[in-house]
């Protein structure tokens, strides 16, 4: 089921920055299918895109005022699915971001939900009885209506949160999971996704999937409700996948989504690798990915192999990757990145170092994240190629430093980002062994290195660090030696290591019987 998952490397579109072909200053859906083929190029063979429908935009989208409508400043829906079949011409997937847990106070079904008589709609939303009773431990929006009740919030105050019951309701208002009002809401966003599969929509991005079910800490809830839900999908649309925005996948996992990613919250310490104090990419001293690994083993092994980890370049709601890091470091990160088990994704711009633009005013409660979904600099003509309207016009303003990258410039330059990330793009396209489902083994050399063996064949080496490291292949993490976990690799007479698949940097050596790997450097190797 959903096969084409096995080799898939996402690319992510944050619509009204990537490519605006209408001249009002904000990115379209006919921009995303003028590009179709930059992506392609690329190497990406799937897209998730944000957020595209009606919407009043007091969440850049993530506030959904029809589910069934593209919003009028992307283009209409025709665009849309005519984005979905040219995609598929080109052997590309597109997923859809889906915001289940809440509307804006917009939405038809909120409009009905804040009547005070009973209607279809009275219990779409998380209401208490008695407008002097908030919801606790959720804020709340009250006194905006006759409805003698408060209406608990999912993210900002204008969010309502849809009512999928609570998994120990204890209070009269507290709806249980087989409540009618809960299942209808399960129901009504099942018809939402059939509406945009059944038009060519390849699967969904899942917004806070792991909030849906209240009173649920341990997310059992939760992770039946996605159960039932991935059950619909199986038996309609079997080639469908949906990713959680969940970090936890030993949970996601278990409620039947194809993949979850590792973020910038939750207990995954992806964050260690790229955006902290120190950095492990970085290759000043300190950082390490140890914690991270020993993170990532729990969830594979709890997830007992169901499903894909999936680690992003970044998103529209973290720093740009660029932020801690050099284009040197970026692409020893993305040596990792695509060299991991699960689906990897990247977030538009990561591919040419886009930076994150410091001190912007706040753009559709983008806050401290607007910095990271600036235009898309495409080339060195008005406006980086993004729109052809006045620059006072577009969405977010443009990164206003004389060197920032674009793709045409770093196209033409052989030792860019984008041309690193393009080669191991290919590598991994070309070596089933390092795609989605292929196994992997960590070897625990020390804090400055990153190895591990995809599938049992490929060995990869990372140090992003200054210094080279060296290690003696008799090292035991434990249990077995290195160099019977590595069966170290062949040798030519100048002592590389044989086979290299892909190399960054120097290439890995053995100097009298130890195994060297250089500074700042990244090597697959088969074994
Ligand atoms: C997710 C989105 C974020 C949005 C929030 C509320 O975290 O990624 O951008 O603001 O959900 O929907």
């Amino acid at each position: 089921m959903a096969k084409w998952l096995d080799n898939a490397v996402f690319y992510e579109i944050y619509p009204q920055s990537f490519k605006d072909t209408d001249a009002d200053g904000i990115g379209n859906i006919n921009g995303i299918t003028e590009k179709l083929d930059y992506i392609r190029e690329l190497g990406c063979n799937a897209i998730w895109i944000n957020p595209c429908f009606k919407s009043p935009f007091g969440d850049a989208g993530y506030d959904v005022e029809d589910y069934l409508t593209v919003a009028p400043r992307y283009g209409t829906n025709k665009d849309l699915t005519n984005l979905f079949a040219e995609a598929h011409k080109r052997n590309m997937h597109v997923i859809l971001d889906l915001v289940p847990g809440h509307t804006s106070v917009k939405h038809e079904w909120f409009k009905q939900s804040m009547k005070p008589g009973k209607n279809e709609y009275t219990d779409r939303y998380v209401w208490t009885d008695c407008i002097w009773v908030e919801p606790e431990g959720m804020s709340c929006i009250r006194g905006i209506s006759d409805r003698d009740g408060c209406c608990a919030v999912n993210f900002f105050s204008h969010q309502p949160a849809l009512n999928y019951g609570f998994y120990k309701p204890d209070k009269p208002w507290q709806q249980p999971m087989d409540s009618e009002g809960a299942i209808a809401t399960r129901e009504a966003m099942k018809d939402v996704m059939r509406f945009w599969l059944s038009r060519g929509c390849d699967g969904f991005r899942i917004d806070m999937a792991g909030s849906l079910v209240k009173n649920d800490p341990e997310g059992l809830g939760t992770i039946s409700l996605w159960q039932n839900i991935r059950e619909f999908l199986d038996k309609e649309f079997p080639d469908a996948a949906i990713i959680s925005e969940w970090g936890e996948p030993d949970k996601s996992l278990r409620g039947g989504f194809h993949m979850d990613f590792l973020l910038h919250f939750g207990p995954s310490h992806y964050n260690d690798l790229f955006r902290c104090d120190k950095p492990f990419f970085s290759s000043s001293e300190g950082g390490s990915a140890a914690e991270f690994v020993a993170r990532y083993k729990e969830s594979r092994e709890r997830s007992g192999g169901k499903g894909l980890i999936c680690i992003p370049s970044g998103n529209h709601d973290m720093d740009r990757l660029s932020r801690r890091l050099s284009p040197e470091e970026m692409k020893i990160a993305f040596g990792f990145l695509l060299s991991m088990p699960g689906a990897p994704f990247i977030y538009y711009g990561d591919e040419i170092g886009m930076r994150y633009v410091e001190n912007l005013t706040s753009v559709e409660g983008g806050y401290n994240r607007t910095g990271s979904r600036s235009p898309m600099q495409w080339d060195n003509s008005q406006n980086a190629g993004f729109s052809n309207a006045p620059c006072d016009r577009l969405y977010i303003p443009l990164d206003p430093t004389a060197d920032r990258p674009n793709v045409q410039n770093q196209m033409s330059d052989d030792n860019s980002l984008i041309n690193e990330v393009k080669k191991l793009i290919a590598v991994r396209m070309n070596t089933p062994q390092l795609q989605s489902n292929g196994d992997i083994e960590f070897i625990d050399l020390n804090n400055d290195t990153l190895c591990y063996i995809r599938s049992g064949e490929i060995l990869v080496l990372i140090n992003p660090k200054s210094k080279e490291q060296i290690i003696d292949p008799d090292h035991s993490d434990g249990g077995k030696t290195i160099s019977e976990k590595m069966k170290v690799p062949e040798r030519n007479s100048n002592g590389e290591l044989e086979d290299c698949i892909y190399s960054y940097g120097c290439k890995a050596e053995i100097r009298s019987e130890v195994l060297v790997i250089p500074p700042r450097s990244c090597g697959f190797y088969r074994i």
